[in-house]
């Protein structure tokens, strides 16, 4: 599954959602408001955008016809419950609202449960936050995700493989969200395979 919530950098949840549908998974695309409201600037560059319809392009765009959206309000869906067994939930972005509220508990939207069952089934979760500064408190939520068994991949491109564009940049970070999902498709070279 793939969450989307309101942090800058769905242009990284579009990159991962294409990754994932090369590698030919089976994925389930939930965004929160703010996350479809990012999706509209940054994807398509129009802040008036309605919302519903950006998230609906973004994964036409980028996913096809076999990924399935959900709402955030549907506690029906398979990634609400541990019996499903989801391989991999990759929150990307990850604002740091919702680092706090999976940080605490609070499971009071799709995005949340789901990350909230693989933490407790002891299954991937995939946290990529982006945030700068961070606070003590961002920093204390962190710390006690990954101490609770998520894998923290914070939106932060390196510069070794040379970036040539905006794209190549993307790609840096959207390798290491799909390494640390467990999904080995190479976006860019390895380090040392230069
Ligand atoms: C265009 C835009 C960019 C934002 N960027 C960030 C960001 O990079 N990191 C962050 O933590 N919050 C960011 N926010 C604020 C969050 O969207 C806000 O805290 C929201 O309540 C998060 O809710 P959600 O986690 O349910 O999506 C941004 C908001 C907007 C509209």
């Amino acid at each position: 599954m793939l969450g989307l919530t309101g942090a800058s950098g769905a242009p990284y949840a579009a990159r991962v959602l294409e990754a994932l549908v090369e590698a030919g998974a089976a994925i389930g695309v939930v965004a929160s408001r703010a996350g479809r409201q990012v999706v509209a600037l940054e994807c398509y560059g129009d802040r008036a955008m309605d919302p519903d319809g950006a998230l609906e392009r973004f994964v036409a765009d980028h996913g096809g016809s076999d990924v399935r959206v959900y709402a955030e309000s549907d506690y029906s869906a398979p990634y609400a419950s541990g019996s499903a067994h989801t391989d991999a939930v990759i929150v990307c972005p990850c604002s740091m609202a919702s680092v706090g509220s999976i940080a605490a508990g609070i499971e009071s939207n799709l995005i949340h449960r789901a990350a909230a069952v693989q933490l407790k089934e002891g299954r991937r979760l995939v946290v990529v936050p982006r945030e700068t500064p961070v606070s003590e408190i961002h920093l204390e939520n962190l710390l006690r995700l990954k101490r609770a068994g998520a894998a923290v991949v914070p939106a932060m491109p390196g510069f070794y493989h040379l970036p040539e564009s905006i794209a190549d940049m993307v790609d840096f970070v959207a390798s290491r969200i799909l390494s640390a999902a467990g999904v080995d498709l190479r976006l860019i070279p390895s380090w040392g395979a230069r």
